[in-house]
């Protein structure tokens, strides 16, 4: 019988503890994907020195496991980053903030040596951009820079919940752009982060994946970038 999207998931998440280095701290995603992987790393709690968060919701995932989460700023360094993307290419290049925790994402995969994205095997596109790119802004600006947004040829939306703007844990909101064909992921990433207003955008490129595992349905496809 074929496996559903989350057996892929929990698959790859259970790859992933093959890269966790014992002893070390483990840098920790956000979303469902990622939430698997929390609960495979509960089975080896006690073979780790601890993990760095990403969002408030994966701190209270990995603490309701018992695991220890440190202040990043008290972290200078870790050898993984593990999570998942929204989208990924065959060069590395990733899509991420389907869950609004870009930028946490992006500031902890900044201090890790390795990020290992773990994803089903539908994240894996030929172009970036089918999936609406994701970007954090700072409130009092945010209309500036969806029009700026839209310049650069997207369609901004701004991101709802409950019928407000949508908050994030840094208390800024998203702006999702849509009708994107991503020709050059690292230049667009540049493009995007130079808008006065922008915190940063979803777009993983000029820093991307290191390692991809993939669930398939023939099992865990590994892809090496870099
Ligand atoms: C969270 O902000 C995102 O970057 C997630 O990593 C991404 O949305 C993947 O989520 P799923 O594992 O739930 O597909």
């Amino acid at each position: 019988m074929a496996m559903t999207q989350d057996e892929l998931k929990q698959e790859v998440a259970r790859a992933a503890l093959a890269y966790v280095v014992e002893g070390e701290i483990v840098g920790v995603g956000t979303g469902s994907t990622a939430n698997f992987f929390i609960d495979a790393l509960a089975t080896m709690k006690d073979r780790i020195r601890g993990t760095v968060a990403s969002s408030e919701a994966t701190a209270a995932r990995l603490r309701a496991h018992g695991i220890a989460v440190f202040d990043l700023n008290d972290i200078e360094s870790m050898p993984v980053y593990v999570d998942g993307a929204d989208e990924i290419t065959a060069q590395g290049a990733m899509i991420k903030g389907g869950g609004a925790a870009l930028t946490r994402e992006k500031i902890v995969a900044s201090v890790a040596k390795k990020f290992v994205c773990i994803a089903d095997g539908s994240k894996l596109v030929g172009q970036l951009g089918r999936f609406p790119l994701p970007i954090e802004v700072i409130p009092m600006g945010h209309a500036v820079v969806a029009r700026k947004l839209a310049a650069l040829g997207g369609t901004p939306r701004l991101r709802m919940k409950d019928g407000a703007p949508l908050l994030t844990d840094n208390g800024c909101m998203i702006i999702d752009l849509l009708d994107l064909q991503i020709e050059d992921p690292a230049m667009l990433e540049q493009q995007i982060n130079d808008i006065v207003g922008v915190v940063t955008n979803g777009l993983f490129a000029r820093k991307g994946a290191d390692v991809c595992l993939l669930g398939t349905a023939e099992g865990v496809r590994t892809l090496r970038f870099g």
